[in-house]
């Protein structure tokens, strides 16, 4: 039970007041091999970055903005050498954060484990996320979005892509406007071509599909009761619950040499 093996420590963090905090987790993941996950809190920013370098040397950052309600997916896959591709790919992918599948960054700069290095599996498996993304956001605009757009995808020379629909509604709940800052045209829609693991025709734009897996993170608080010296019963945050989510993103590229994971 992971309530066993992770405490939220208040009085530690309350000795210690600082506001950013790193937990360092190592994951089992499907082929059986152990991913180092960093997960960090910064609860002046109000935000949580979780990073990890997969076997296939791909590197994945997820941010959370929890006051935008927003999640920026960083992701570097590297070139085939041998299909003649050397340098990196980067991309960006903006979505709605959906609130409860992840703990606040207050709660998640107060979480320690007992034991280190030992090799976590999650409690629960969370259902495929699929993400279409058929708008492209300028660097230069993406503060409209999160302050920390810039910052966190200023390398995402591949693209920073997000979904109408979620902009729209982030749009609605923020009271803010984004949807005349960033234009969407019909060639970024990825239905509208044909899927790159599909196509013969490598000269021109197809849709990709890039998937990834958070193996582990904390989705939920558990709580547990006891009663305060006065005899009274009271719930008190006592551990967390732990999920795995994969997810998909499909998006317009150039080329098809663009998407060579995609096969
Ligand atoms: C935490 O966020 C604050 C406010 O955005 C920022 O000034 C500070 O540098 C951040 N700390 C770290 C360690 O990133």
């Amino acid at each position: 039970m992971a309530h066993l093996h992770f405490c939220i420590c208040m009085l530690l963090a309350a000795l210690v007041s600082y506001t950013t905090a790193q937990l360092i987790v190592n994951v089992r993941n499907k082929g059986g091999e152990t991913v180092v996950e960093k997960i960090l809190a910064n609860t002046t920013a109000d935000t949580v970055t979780l990073e990890f370098l997969n076997s296939d040397g791909s590197l994945v950052t997820q941010f959370i903005d929890f006051k935008s309600e927003v999640q920026i997916f960083r992701i570097y896959v590297l070139g085939e050498e041998e299909l003649g591709s050397t340098k990196p790919q980067a991309m960006c992918f903006i979505t709605r954060f959906l609130r409860n599948d992840f703990i606040s960054s207050d709660a998640m700069s107060k979480l320690r484990q007992k034991n280190p290095t030992a090799i976590r599996t999650p409690e629960e498996e969370k259902e495929m996320s699929i993400h279409s993304l058929d708008l492209m956001v300028n660097l230069d605009k993406g503060h409209v979005l999160s302050p920390h757009v810039f910052n966190i995808c200023s390398e995402a020379t591949d693209g920073i892509f997000a979904q109408e629909t979620d902009l729209r509604t982030i749009s609605k709940s923020l009271a803010k406007d984004y949807i005349t800052l960033i234009s969407s045209t019909s060639e970024l829609v990825p239905s509208k071509h044909p899927r790159c693991r599909d196509t013969s025709d490598i000269g021109r734009p197809c849709a990709c599909e890039l998937r990834t897996c958070i193996g582990w993170y904390p989705c939920g608080l558990k709580y547990c009761h006891g009663k305060d010296t006065g005899g009274r019963v009271v719930s008190y945050r006592c551990g967390i619950k732990t999920c795995k989510r994969c997810l998909s993103f499909v998006y317009v590229a150039k080329l098809k040499t663009k998407c060579l994971w995609d096969f």
